[in-house]
């Protein structure tokens, strides 16, 4: 007797999965999240196929045969850094963002760079057709005979075509508009997405073709529904970016291949997306000059350190309750600063409000930027300017000591390559500092101490 069909239902932001319908999800605490969806039990005859085939045998560690010659550069440098070096041949790459971000344009750019570098690149795209395609290639440049375009959403199709041209990349432009026959479910839906994901898996890994996937996130930040997605797939990176400005940042979230958080600095021009050279040097752009409230911090992100400006307005309360925002790092972090300063440095701030941001809209959260957010708060409140030639980092702890960060000579260095003339920093980082000449280092074990070196 065939087994009968079984309805389940899911969570749309998270994938969580249910035998009823639930008001509120208990996996991401959203509301009205649930769908029912039906899902085909598999026949299991699969495990038994490969149990027959038993030609899989273990092998030992050191017998395993390396190829250094397997990751393919994509010719777009900041690229590269992120997937560690380069596209590993029959690796899955989720490629995630708002709507509108510039994700179909890295794509066809990364197509155009590997078809002139001989490469065989499959375009497919499920959501635009040739001719818009078409538009936005001629923005980026000249293309070559090597890129083919295809406008399809069935995966059965894409399998055979795949099988037919074995191009060496594929991209499919979005997940969340291919579909699979077998699962009745929508297209975009938690079950169709995780099915198709796991087709695309298999032609990967089966006949060594490397696959980028696109993926819409939701306003949360989460790719839309299916967070199942990220385990799935060898590599995941993110674009953020702010709406309002023109650079793109590229972040690695997990990577099987190389180190994860490593991010890649783009700026969206006419021409396409165009990589950032030095990105410190752009983020401190209209830093403004002589204004309390703002300074330098520098914070590692991935392999390399990045300055940024970060600045704080704090004024008098009108209300009750002082409140309090955090753009660009996180927000119970800013208010545990406050606190520091209050309870360890006597400044009275429970009734300021208080407002800081990254500036440019790139989001930080190292601790080593503590040191940054805190000057910045004391600089507004009791307007001092601190002077534009001095960053400061360090983690600051709750009984207002400043902790020793990681990586202290390349974040000095990199100060010193951009001309600031001084560093405020924890004391215990002076140990790794002994080859560092040319800049001022103003080591401080305590908060109290940092305050007294910027007035
Ligand atoms: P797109 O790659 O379509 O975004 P996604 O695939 O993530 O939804 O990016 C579209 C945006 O990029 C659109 O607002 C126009 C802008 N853009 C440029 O500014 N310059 C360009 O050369 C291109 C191709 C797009
Ligand atoms: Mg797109």
């Amino acid at each position: 007797m065939a087994k009968a069909k079984k309805t389940v239902f899911f969570c749309q932001n998270c994938g969580y999965e249910s035998g009823k319908w639930m008001g509120q999800c208990p996996g991401c605490r959203e509301w009205n999240t649930f769908v029912e969806e039906t899902v085909t039990p598999s026949s299991g005859s699969s495990s038994k196929r490969n149990v027959d085939r038993g030609q899989n045998e273990p092998v030992q560690l050191s017998k395993v045969q390396m190829n250094e010659d397997e990751r393919t550069t994509t010719g777009i440098g900041e690229l590269d850094r992120v997937l560690g070096g380069g596209i590993v041949q029959g690796s899955l790459v989720l490629v995630g963002g708002d709507p509108g971000i510039g994700k179909s344009t890295l794509l066809l750019q990364v197509c155009r760079q590997l078809a002139l570098q001989g490469r065989q690149v499959l375009y497919i795209s499920g959501e635009e057709s040739l001719r818009q395609i078409k538009l936005r290639a001629q923005r980026i440049g000249d293309i070559s005979d090597n890129l083919l375009l295809l406008c399809e959403t069935n995966l059965e199709i894409i399998r055979s075509i795949i099988e037919k041209k074995k191009p060496d990349v594929v991209i499919i432009d979005s997940i969340q508009t291919m579909y699979n026959e077998e699962v009745s479910s929508a297209p975009g839906s938690v079950s169709q997405v995780r099915e198709s994901t796991g087709v695309l898996m298999q032609i990967a890994k089966g006949l060594g073709v490397s696959i980028f996937i696109v993926g819409h996130v939701t306003k949360d930040g989460n790719v839309a529904g299916p967070r199942v997605l990220e385990h799935m797939v060898d590599t995941v990176l993110y674009f953020e970016g702010d709406r309002h400005a023109s650079y793109r940042i590229l972040r690695g979230v997990k990577n099987r291949f190389g180190s994860t958080n490593e991010i890649g600095v783009f700026e969206m021009r006419d021409v396409g997306l165009v990589e950032v050279q030095n990105p410190s040097e752009y983020m401190l752009n209209g830093k403004p000059e002589g204004a309390s409230g703002s300074i330098v911090a520098c914070s590692i992100e991935g392999s390399r350190p990045i300055l940024i400006e970060i600045q704080a307005l704090v004024c008098n309360t009108n209300f009750g309750l002082p409140r309090r925002t955090a753009a660009g790092t996180d927000y119970n972090r800013v208010n545990l600063l406050m606190a520091v300063l209050e309870k360890r440095v006597g400044m009275n701030l429970s009734n300021c409000d208080a407002y800081v941001n990254i500036a440019g809209g790139i989001k930080m959260n190292e601790p080593a930027i503590d040191l940054g957010i805190l000057l910045a708060v004391v600089s507004s409140y009791k307007d001092i300017v601190i002077s534009d030639k001095t960053i400061a980092f360090g983690e600051v702890g709750l009984s207002g000591e400043v902790r020793a960060v990681t990586m202290a000579e390349q974040r000095v260095m990199e100060a010193k390559k951009l001309g600031f003339e001084t560093v405020i920093l924890p004391k215990s980082c002076m140990g790794n500092l002994k080859n560092v000449k040319g800049i001022r280092l103003v080591a401080v074990s305590s908060v109290k101490e940092a305050i007294a070196a910027i007035r």
